[in-house]
């Protein structure tokens, strides 16, 4: 299933504080940016996001986080002034057609709305491109990642035997093929 970022027209949108802020697709250029912006989250949020200690991002890593495989991944960034300061990803999920998000935020800029664009964007870049259903693991602790994921219409369910971990899922699409909600 193609998933090609170039296909995703950036846009503007204004923090919840009023910054300005660019979501456009990830670039091959974006490898010191995303980088630096690793390097300015802070341990819980790394924690949170890759749910184990992540001291530091390998350079295959990065070059993976910023080369996007367009048949199976999707990435976007938000950038304000020259910074990366999130970004957010899917990639499909092998055997099914369905996709798996992550979004980040820098710690200074989280809870300004940017979570919301990022995986807003995502959503509607899955749905575009024929997913069936979006879903991410959160840890149970990550209430910031489950409230916004329940604003945007995932459900929010267990994983059995791991009173750890929680599955969001939002369905992009019903079994007869067709927009769900459409
Ligand atoms: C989880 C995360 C992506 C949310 O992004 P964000 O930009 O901070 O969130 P937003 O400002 O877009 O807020 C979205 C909703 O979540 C709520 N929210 C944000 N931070 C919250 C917090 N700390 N506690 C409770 N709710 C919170 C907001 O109130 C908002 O709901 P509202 O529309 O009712 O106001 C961000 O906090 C983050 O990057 N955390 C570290 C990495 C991580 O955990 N990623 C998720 C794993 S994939």
């Amino acid at each position: 299933m193609a998933a090609a970022v170039e296909d995703f027209a950036p846009r503007e949108i204004v923090s919840s504080r009023g910054a300005r802020i660019t979501v456009r697709a990830v670039r091959p250029e974006d490898e010191d940016g995303f980088h630096a912006a690793f390097l300015r989250l802070s341990s819980e949020s790394r924690y949170t996001r890759f749910m184990s200690v992540v001291r530091d991002l390998s350079e295959a890593t990065l070059h993976h986080a910023t080369h996007p495989d367009a048949t199976r991944e999707f990435a976007l960034v938000a950038v304000a002034g020259d910074q990366i300061v999130a970004g957010g990803r899917f990639v499909a999920v092998p055997e099914t057609s369905d996709c798996e998000f992550a979004v980040t935020v820098v710690d200074d800029w989280q809870g300004h709305g940017l979570g919301r664009a990022l995986l807003t964007a995502l959503r509607d870049a899955a749905a575009v491109r024929g997913y069936g259903r979006m879903e991410g693991y959160v840890l149970s602790t990550n209430l910031a990642m489950r409230k916004l994921g329940a604003r945007l219409g995932f459900s929010d369910g267990p994983m059995p035997g791991d009173a750890t971990t929680r599955l969001l899922v939002v369905v992009l699409r019903g079994d007869d093929g067709r927009a769900a909600g459409g």
